[in-house]
């Protein structure tokens, strides 16, 4: 059989039809819709509906190049690491991600569940949409996803085992490049508002910031501490009240886990930023901000409370035995978050992959004052990420940024 083509509107069900799906939606190719989803950039997405019998599932196809930029190539190997992901999710964190219903690694497509009845975090909190239930659910996905694919837990050789298929060198590279090198100097992928040009010099001008940045991606190159998301911002979280799911693991390999920890809070403290604009008056700016903030430290002390259930219930004992060590672990997780976190603000601000919460703010003056504002809490960040103690002092740094334009 040769290589599978690129899927459209109609190859799309024939192909369902074809791989033996047609139960999971009902019927026939003849009464399915098939549209594209094109939110993203990487991946070609269909949502296949039968609106007969209100079924739907979506389709994910890797090309051997980014969807949107032809000329970006990358491996289509990558959808089989997020299967690999998604089956240990399945495993330790089942609630918190899609249901797979087929995976084929040589045509590189992905079957899952329709998260129809979730939301785009990102875009949600940009409303002001609260998630009252989000920082217990990503804190225990965390944990879990993260503990149990550890040294702590996996016998020595079936972590190495694990970390030599899961590799995923092309897109590591990606992020090695446009998270840690690229926006801490003068880059022609870069783009940024204007009037943050004087900020911007001062950053590219800046070697103890980049001291501190390369001391993160030295930490990310080489600490194969845990498989991790290694993409676990607000644009990969569907939720709604009572469900969070996490979507897009594609770029995981086996990395330090303050990184999904640090993504994923950098990216409550940029929606925090934003919201500078998005706020309807003060006072709802304030009421939300600070469920940001309490969100942002239930997270941790969520992920803190499971991750040493897990410990102490799962932990190779004869291997990993003090109690001091525990502790030391705990604290290095968080102090690792605020550097990574610092780390993933920057690049969404004045890297090449900006984010919605800051493009949609359209007067130019406004978005680089919420902008500048994110600038402040990731220098906060950064600056003493090896200092804090607690989730608490994380939170007072966000709380103490100041517009700076
Ligand atoms: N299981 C799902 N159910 C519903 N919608 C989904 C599902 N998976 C993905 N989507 C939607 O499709 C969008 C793109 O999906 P995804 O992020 O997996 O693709 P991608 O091409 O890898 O994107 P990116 O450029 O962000 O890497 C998501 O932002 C979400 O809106
Ligand atoms: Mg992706």
């Amino acid at each position: 059989m040769g290589e599978l083509e690129a899927l459209n509107e109609t190859t799309v069900k024939d192909y369902l039809a074809q791989r033996g799906l047609a139960e999971r939606l009902g019927g026939g190719a003849e009464d399915w819709v098939a549209e594209p989803i094109t939110d993203g950039n990487v991946n070609l997405l269909f949502r296949v509906k039968n609106p007969h019998a209100g079924r739907s599932l979506i389709v994910k196809q890797a090309l051997g190049y980014a969807w949107r930029y032809p000329d970006f190539k990358m491996p289509k190997g990558r959808l089989a690491i997020e299967h690999a992901v998604l089956q240990v999710a399945a495993e330790h964190a089942p609630e918190q991600v899609p249901e797979v219903y087929f995976f084929s690694p040589e045509d590189a497509v992905l079957v899952m569940e329709d998260l129809n009845r979730h939301r785009e975090m990102r875009a949600a909190l940009r409303e002001g949409t609260r998630f009252p239930r989000a920082a217990e659910h990503l804190g225990r996905y965390m944990a879990r996803t993260l503990f149990y694919t550890s040294d702590l837990y996996l016998p020595s050789g079936e972590k190495k085992a694990r970390a030599a298929e899961l590799v995923n060198p092309v897109l590591r590279k990606v992020q090695e490049d446009l998270v840690f090198t690229q926006p801490f100097m003068e880059h022609p992928n870069n783009r940024y508002s204007p009037p943050l040009e004087p900020l911007v010099r001062e950053i590219y001008a800046d070697d103890g910031l980049r001291a501190e940045v390369h001391e993160l991606k030295e930490r990310y190159m080489t600490q194969a501490q845990a498989l991790i998301h290694n993409d676990l911002h607000t644009g990969s979280i569907l939720a709604n009240e009572e469900e969070t799911k996490v979507v897009d693991p594609e770029f995981a390999f086996f990395g330090p886990m303050g990184h999904d920890l640090g993504t994923y809070l950098g990216n409550l403290a940029l929606a925090y930023a934003a919201y500078e604009a998005h706020a309807a008056n003060g006072e709802e700016k304030r009421a939300f901000r600070d469920w940001l903030l309490e969100s942002l430290i239930e997270t941790w002390r969520v992920f803190e409370r499971e991750f040493l259930a897990a410990w102490e219930k799962d932990v190779q004992r004869e291997e990993w035995s003090s109690d001091r060590y525990r502790e030391r672990y705990l604290k290095r997780l968080l102090q690792d978050a605020a550097g990574f976190g610092a780390a993933e603000m920057f690049r969404r601000l004045i890297g090449m992959a900006h984010v919605s919460d800051f493009w949609s703010i359209e007067d130019e003056d406004e978005r680089a004052a919420a902008e500048s504002l994110g600038l402040d809490i990731a220098r906060a960040w950064i600056a003493s990420w090896r200092a804090l103690e607690r989730p608490e002092d994380l939170a007072a740094l966000v709380r103490a940024g100041r517009v700076l334009l």
